[in-house]
């Protein structure tokens, strides 16, 4: 089959900076004319040609920008926030320190208190990383210094459903690292915790609100609990999850109950380049207590010291961070602000919608071909589900011909690797009880207009199955009637 025409949207941007760069010019006007020794005025033909040359390669891509692009945690930035990225990159600033970038580290300032502001917090330490991955390792070293310093426990847990970020930073740190189980819902396992706590050398626990694979929500209620009688460090990687703070009423009773004591961790994550509508790379890491930055501290003769504010390179791991990243996120910040009523949570809204849609529509499809989560809808907006077969060999074949038949109905579906007892009935009842795992399909469905396009991505996904199952329309209607 040929694929599709998928269509562009018309791009906003290059008029939006067109304005802005010369009001950005002016800011300049007094310095005396030069002229610079890469100007596209020197070579306007062959650097068109190379741009030329990227635009093709460039084709070789999903189209992440677009509804039918439903497979993994892909979401395009806002307008606003690649001409304002793309604004900053005239000036180049560096958020190491303030002298590298006076506006850009202001804005970071303000940015980063909005998310924290989104947590409940007031008083915290905290900045933007390059990554998810950079923000969390900070997190596990600031964890591994303070378990060094009280001489308590080192050891870092997490669930076998946490990113496997987790384990590999913590053997950069030479921490040690051990899993634990998740239920059938991919939440962390409270009894399993507590046979590890009880051990007595466990520093601190992973909580992620919003797992990669299926956008589980860790029990953070009930583990602040355990840790009022254990007494340990809660990390709260919500690096996906994190801005579903905003639209609790929109969450199940239980993701209602982690994300609200949210506040009562020591450390949280979150990426503004996932759910934020950031280009990469855009994380942040967020203290509670902003004693913390004492671990930071260091001596450098060639730094900028011009400035006596404390500047961001003191309070973080990495060095040069682009602070057209934190430019980005201000202004998107500025147009979007985070609260519970705004247009930027009514979208984040439509996607956890359109996820409870596609997960509706599996579980009523009257020719059960897919077994969706045996426990119930999906806490955020990532939907899984396990096609229905004769034997889990079967189920990941199909899984994965259905896959492919949809991306050539230009639906991107991703594939995912989940425990087979996920689909089955509980425990107790007669067919549980099978080990071992089953490729899935997944749907991360994270842009608003996916709500919009869900009868479109379920035509699609319903054509490429009958294609695949071999039926034909006549079964179809006979099954229907
Ligand atoms: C829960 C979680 N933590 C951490 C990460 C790593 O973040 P990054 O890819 O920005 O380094 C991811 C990425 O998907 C994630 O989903």
């Amino acid at each position: 089959m040929l694929p599709l025409k998928v269509t562009m949207p018309h791009d906003p941007v290059p008029a939006l900076l067109s304005r802005a760069t010369e009001v950005l010019e002016a800011q300049f006007a007094a310095l005396p004319e030069f002229a610079p020794s890469y100007d596209a005025a020197n070579n306007p033909e062959a650097m068109a040609r190379v741009l030329g040359d990227v635009a093709r390669r460039l084709g070789d891509n999903y189209p992440y920008f677009h509804p039918l692009y439903a497979g993994q945690m892909l979401k395009p930035p806002h307008p606003l926030a690649r001409a304002a990225y793309a604004l900053a990159m005239a000036i180049n600033p560096n958020n190491h320190a303030r002298d590298g970038g006076r506006a850009s580290s202001e804005m970071e300032i303000v940015a980063v208190r909005s998310l924290a502001g989104l947590f409940g917090w007031t008083e915290y330490l905290g900045h933007l990383t390059s990554s998810g991955t950079l923000a969390n390792l900070e997190a596990l070293w600031v964890a591994g210094q303070l378990a060094q310093e009280s001489k308590i426990g080192k050891r870092i847990v997490g669930s076998e459903q946490a990113h496997y970020t987790h384990q590999r930073i913590s053997a950069v740190l030479k921490l040690d690292y051990s899993p634990i189980a998740a239920d059938r819902r991919g939440r962390m396992n409270l009894n399993a915790l507590e046979d590890e706590l009880r051990k007595g050398d466990v520093g601190t626990v992973v909580v992620t609100l919003g797992t990669t694979a299926i956008g589980a929500v860790d029990p953070l209620d009930e583990i602040l609990a355990l840790r009022s009688r254990y007494g340990f460090r809660v990390h709260v990687d919500a690096a996906y999850g994190g801005y579903f703070r905003l639209i609790l009423k929109a969450l199940d009773e239980p993701a209602r109950r982690a994300y609200a004591v949210i506040d009562q961790a020591d450390s949280i994550v979150v990426d503004p380049h996932k759910h934020g509508l950031q280009p990469y790379g855009c994380g942040c890491i967020l203290f509670r207590d902003h004693c913390v930055g004492r671990f930071y501290k260091h001596d450098s003769p060639y730094t900028y010291f011009t400035s006596d504010q404390l500047h961001l390179g003191e309070i973080s791991l990495e060095c040069s961070r682009a602070g057209a990243s934190a430019v980005a996120l201000w202004a998107t910040q500025q147009l979007l602000p985070l609260t519970p009523d705004g247009e930027f949570a009514r979208n984040l809204a439509r996607g956890r919608a359109a996820a409870l849609d596609l997960d509706r529509r599996l579980r009523q499809d009257e020719l059960r071909r897919f077994q969706p989560l045996a426990d119930g809808p999906p806490e955020l907006d990532i939907v899984v589900w396990k096609m229905n077969a004769e034997s889990p060999e079967r189920a990941s074949e199909l899984a994965q011909k259905i896959f492919a038949a949809s991306a050539l109905r230009d639906l991107h579906l991703a594939l995912v690797e989940l425990p087979l007892t996920w689909f089955q009935p509980a425990a107790g009842s007669e067919s549980s009880g099978v080990d071992g795992t089953v490729t899935c399909l997944r749907s991360v469905l994270m842009k608003p207009e996916h709500e919009a396009w869900l009868d479109e991505i379920w035509k699609r996904l319903t054509a490429a199955c009958s294609e695949v199952l071999g039926e034909n329309e006549n079964v179809r209607s006979s099954h229907a009637r």
